[in-house]
């Protein structure tokens, strides 16, 4: 490691008659990764040491020392000055060692009633409720997004698939208020995990509690948590609610990677249903023609990254008796890159969705492919007294005459049509038609350009909130 990492100072030496080895340091050492959480570091301590005072525990000078110091801290740390030493190990030794630098004892009193395994506990725990709070906001913002597009295309016929072949027609607006649904149920979890996230693990101490007079629900208020953890075995040594917050974000990478699926199939040339501005395509550096969707089929493939983390998040849980153990040093990086990981995408995914021309005119050949509206002529028998399963009949004998002459269903001539059902009449031509077909499924939940509309106006309420 390089040279600024060359101070000695462990907090516990006087225990010791031996120092570690360098190999040792750099493998337990976590403060290369874990100073991200600094600032939610200082945001603890300041929460603890204005309790410790107003207890008693501390003097105000004490506590007003340890703001000071702080203060600067935090200056030096945003202006990249603060120097992180790999023999303090990590975030915490680092700011505290720096802490009593400044201001001395009143630095070396803050630890009073608590330990590293109630303090990096908190600390995660505010971490994980602030990228909480920027996923739900970067979500609303893609709802939004999507929403703006299926409104432009509310009666945007394309083909619908089951079994990625043709089914029934239906809207652009509706398929992309589907991904608007999914990512709703994203909201919805992480809303959830959030008030397990949100809960005071400080006074936990070590792992039984401490000797000390704290008020522990004080300091839950000053950092908004809704509650203590009111085991102090179990406050300092699950992370599960880390591992709750990478499920939901597992789930959201799914519902992306789907959508980006659908992208990139949507705009190979083959399909051609899309295009996707060039700012998020890139080129090949052999192929001249080429232009790939690059920024889907990343997010397709970080997907398993995050998948990733989740298994280790429980790995690592797995098997550890409690109460803290070291193991749980190796809960930030997964948690980190997932925050990156998620956020970026959703962010980029949002700006995508405004990059999105749709070709409507490929929609509506590829829909008038593939006798789309099969199941409205089976529905059109039923309505005139046939059973279901006789009326699937006829129309799949329709459909293969169809495919003999290569024509579609509403291009047959009437006689023909009634050739396969005598209660075909006139009225059919309505119903074959891809605009009949769309506008026929007129109920929540449904494909018609009119459902959509409501559906946008749902949505838009519950993205007001
Ligand atoms: N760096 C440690 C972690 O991330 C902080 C807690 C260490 N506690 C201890 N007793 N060694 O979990």
């Amino acid at each position: 490691m390089t040279s600024q990492f060359s101070k000695k100072a462990e907090a516990w030496s006087a225990r010791f008659s031996e120092p570690v080895s360098d190999l040792v340091k750099r493998y337990t050492a976590s403060v290369f990764f874990d100073k991200r959480l600094a600032l939610f570091d200082i945001q603890g301590s300041l929460a603890h040491a204005e309790m410790l005072a107003a207890q008693g525990i501390i003097s105000n000078e004490d506590r007003a020392e340890i703001e000071r110091g702080m203060a600067q801290i935090r200056g030096e740390i945003e202006a990249g000055s603060f120097e992180w030493l790999l023999d303090l190990e990590d975030v915490h030794l680092n700011i505290e060692k720096r802490l009593t630098e400044l201001v001395g004892d009143a630095g070396k009193r803050l630890h009073t009633g608590r330990s590293r395994n109630d303090q990096v506990a908190t600390d995660i725990r505010l971490y994980v409720r602030a990228a909480i709070d920027d996923v739900l906001a970067l979500l609303n913002g893609l709802r939004t997004a999507l929403t703006d597009l299926g409104e432009r295309h509310f009666d945007t016929i394309m083909p619908g698939f089951t079994h990625l072949q043709v089914a029934q027609p239906i809207t652009f607006g509706h398929h992309m208020l589907a991904y608007v649904e999914m990512f709703g149920r994203d909201a919805e979890r992480m809303q959830d995990a959030r008030r397990r996230v949100n809960r005071l693990p400080l006074g936990a101490a070590a792992l039984a509690g401490t000797t000390f007079p704290i008020d522990r629900l004080r300091v839950a208020k000053t950092l908004g948590f809704e509650d203590v953890c009111h085991n102090s075995l179990d406050a300092v040594s699950d992370r599960d609610f880390a591992i709750e917050f990478t499920a939901a974000a597992s789930l959201i990478m799914m519902h992306v990677s789907r959508m980006s699926e659908e992208l990139v199939m949507w705009m190979s040339p083959r399909i051609g249903f899309i295009d996707i501005a060039d700012r998020f395509c890139t080129g090949s550096s052999i192929m001249p023609q080429k232009k790939n969707p690059d920024v889907p089929e990343l997010a397709r493939g970080k997907t398993g990254r995050v998948y990733g983390h989740l298994a280790s998040l429980l790995t690592l849980m797995k098997g550890q008796p409690l109460a803290y153990n070291k193991d749980n040093q190796e809960d930030k990086e997964p948690l980190f890159d997932t925050v990156d990981t998620v956020l970026d995408t959703l962010r980029i995914f949002t700006d995508m969705a405004g990059g999105i021309t749709v070709k409507a005119e490929n929609m509506r050949a590829a829909a008038l492919q593939g006798y789309a509206t099969a199941t409205d002529l089976a529905d059109y028998l039923v309505k005139k007294g046939l059973p279901f399963r006789d009326a699937h009949e006829a129309v799949a004998h329709a459909v293969r005459a169809c495919d003999v002459a290569d024509v579609d269903l509403s291009e047959m001539s009437l006689e023909t049509l009634q050739g396969f059902s005598p209660l075909i009449g006139e009225d059919v031509f309505a119903v074959l038609t891809l605009e009949g077909s769309v506008a026929a499924r007129d109920h929540v939940g449904g494909t018609a350009p009119n459902q959509v509309k409501k559906a946008i106006e749902r949505v838009r309420g519950q993205l007001k909130d």
